[in-house]
């Protein structure tokens, strides 16, 4: 069997020949639902400008190796992305703080085109993290691309007002990439954000907080590889904490306002992080976007890849005064910490890594709004499994870090247990209570989804200062990371996201997520009404009724039994959204089970894929409510029976890739007699 990238190839140099199906008599049968199989692939062809999509922004992101100061002395070597503007607002792509990190400033709703040049010394992928995203843009490892390759990210910003970011994601080697400077921050804004009028400009100001080993040359040293597992499974901590990459950051703050965005971009530390001068942090934000209401917390415990939005007034300290942000650090193997502890430890050992002088400017400072939004709607009462969460058991066993005893493996494989439907609301529970193995905090992350922590019990004997680590989360926040401390049972509630395909869930201690602590899930296109496969009875056609999709693309789980020169009829009901679009109806037939792609043409006739796009079945000027049409146009002349795997799905705007339909929709099956 030819792999997909072989088959595309393939493709583009053969002419295969079209098979056709007669118009007939009569009945065909619905038999079982079957599970689709994954398709096997190692690398797909990069992603292209797609023609269609009009982006607002538009910018070059490069991926390099570059020597810079860091610490006084030697320079350091670093991998870094830079970029330009392209097109669009010139302030959408800066540098932080004087650093080496990027950060992307959004609009919700605008349109972005990354040119992502991968000039590292090895593959990559650009993941984005927290925002929600199709498959294809979403940075998967199967998506990686070699040195000297580009890949075009195209997307609209979805995400509410919030601190995103981006890094990347190959397979095995995230961890590596991200300690040696690859990330930056992607920061989304919307309406109702801009009317609260939160501190801005100079005064919203990024801390991300990663800690790193220098050698003595200033060299960064990280683990060596292949992985000694029992090594890569502590997690690497490195010796010095840095602030937006400096070490002993240190800035003049006016006295005002600020609204500081703070974010553990390390590897595997976690943090306890406090103010100096005693007060509370006022917590205004999590991983998705800005809470309801304010939150006190006199500490918060950060994870990585955690961000939590904290607001300070600093109009009525005195001019001159340091105030300074306090660490404490600790390994996600909580090594010091056994039940018979106290929490002195976690607070002894806090030290300042960002402090600020204050300016004698003081500015008029605005009061911080008492309501800060509204989430998406998230019930309980509409979680499908309520009395049966799905439960990812944590486990560390024989140089092995686990997500219910499996591993990361073939980049598209995923279980039916890992199939869910989009649109649909769920419980997850991470359970880190194995009885057997190591145990080791886990920060839990779920892609193209944020959610809601419900409840987090605690396991048996638990020390006191795993209880002050968790007294200083901000679990009343929208999240896309959890952190499960060790004996922990987190339960969640998320809605799927709409886009369907195939996403991650993993660790994000980087050097378990890069030793396979990280699973596929697939999310199946919603279908309002439940799949229909329904045939004609007494007269002459089979009659395929798709559901209602909101995604485009249908996702079937039937299989259809027809009789050579049978007559097909399908229909597709377009979301409301979508009606009144122009759009196109697709229809991708594949008549070997899975190596050769064919294509409906206008005319009815199969047609061999190109690489890239999908050809068209028809183009709709106004998507209606309904669209029958007779699948293979009674042109065809089925002379080879055999099994057909049928992709049949409509489009509106630009997405006409073969990709996302294979992908993203489970054939219909038809096996013809
Ligand atoms: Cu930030 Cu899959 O990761
Ligand atoms: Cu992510
Ligand atoms: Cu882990």
């Amino acid at each position: 069997m030819l792999n997909r990238r072989e088959f595309l190839q393939a493709l583009s140099t053969s002419t295969v020949a079209a098979s056709t199906l007669a118009v007939s008599a009569l009945s065909a049968a619905i038999s079982s639902l079957s599970v689709a199989q994954s398709m096997t692939h190692n690398m797909i062809a990069p992603a292209t400008a797609t023609p269609g999509f009009v982006p607002d922004v538009e910018l070059e992101l490069t991926a390099r190796v570059e020597s810079l100061a860091l610490l006084p002395g030697q320079t350091s070597q670093l991998w870094r992305y830079v970029g330009t503007v392209l097109f669009g607002d010139a302030s959408a792509l800066s540098v932080l703080d004087n650093s080496h990190i990027p950060v992307i400033r959004a609009r919700q709703g605008q349109k972005f085109r990354i040119h992502f040049r991968n000039q590292l010394p090895e593959e990559s992928t650009i993941h984005w993290h927290g925002l929600h995203m199709v498959q294809r843009m979403d940075g998967h490892p199967m998506y990686a691309i070699p040195n000297g390759a580009t890949y075009v990210y195209e997307f609209t910003v979805t995400n509410r007002a919030g601190t995103y970011w981006f890094h990347p994601h190959p397979h095995e080697r995230t961890g590596h990439q991200v300690y040696h400077g690859l990330s930056g921050l992607f920061l989304v804004s919307d309406e109702n954000e801009q009317q609260l009028q939160l501190p801005s400009g100079e005064f919203d100001l990024p801390l991300i907080v990663q800690d790193r080993t220098f050698d003595a040359s200033n060299q960064l040293v990280y683990l060596p590889g292949p992985p000694p597992r029992n090594v890569w499974m502590q997690g690497f901590t490195g010796q010095a904490v840095l602030v937006n990459g400096k070490q002993a950051y240190s800035r003049t703050l006016k006295r005002t306002a600020y609204r500081l965005r703070l974010f553990n971009a390390s590897n595997a530390s976690n943090y306890i992080l406090r103010w100096s001068h005693g007060v509370d942090m006022t917590v205004i934000g999590t991983d998705g976007g800005l809470l309801e209401t304010p939150v006190q917390r006199a500490y918060l415990s950060m994870a990585p890849a955690e961000r939590i939005d904290v607001w300070i007034d600093l109009s009525q300290l005195p001019a001159g005064q340091d105030v300074s942000l306090l660490a404490e650090s600790f390994s996600p193997a909580l090594s010091n910490i056994t039940a018979t502890q106290t929490g002195a430890a976690l607070v002894q050992g806090a030290r300042p890594i960002a402090r600020f002088v204050l300016d004698s400017e003081q500015l008029p400072t605005k009061a911080l709004p008492p309501q800060l939004s509204v989430f998406p709607p998230l019930s309980l009462a509409d979680a499908i499994n309520t009395s049966h969460p799905r439960t990812v058991l944590l486990s560390m066993m024989q140089g092995q870090v686990l997500l219910n005893g499996r591993v990361f493996g073939v980049m598209d494989e995923y279980t039916e247990d890992e199939i869910v439907r989009a649109g649909t609301t769920e419980i997850w529970e991470f359970a880190n209570n194995v009885a057997t193995g190591m145990q080791m905090s886990h920060p839990m992350h779920i892609h193209n989804v944020h959610f809601k922590v419900l409840e987090r019990i605690p396991g048996a004997n638990e020390s006191i200062t795993a209880q002050q680590i968790r007294a200083g989360f901000v679990d009343e926040g929208l999240k896309d990371v959890v952190q499960v401390l060790p004996g922990e049972r987190v339960r969640v509630l998320l809605t799927y996201e709409p886009h369907a395909g195939i996403y991650l869930y993993h660790c994000h201690i980087l050097e378990h997520e890069d030793l396979g602590m990280m699973r596929n899930f697939m999310i199946r296109a919603a279908l309002v009404n439940k799949t229909v496969a329904t045939v004609g009875g007494a007269t002459s056609s089979a009659r395929i009724e798709l559901g209602t999709s909101v995604d485009n693309w249908m996702s079937l789980t039937a299989e259809l039994v027809a009789p050579a020169h049978c007559h097909i009829m399908a229909a597709i009901q377009p979301e409301a959204a979508h009606r009144g679009r122009r759009g196109n109806i697709i229809v991708v037939v594949s008549p070997d089970g899975g190596t050769t792609l064919l294509a409906v043409n206008n005319l009815g006739q199969l047609q061999p894929l190109d690489s890239n796009n999908v050809q068209v079945f028809t183009t709709v000027g106004s998507l209606a409510e309904r669209h029958e049409f007779s699948l293979f146009n009674g042109l065809m002349d089925v002379a080879d029976k055999g099994i057909y795997d049928l992709f049949i799905g409509y489009t509106v705007d630009d997405s006409r890739r073969v990709d996302e339909i294979i992908y993203n929709t489970t054939p219909l099956r038809l096996t013809v007699r």
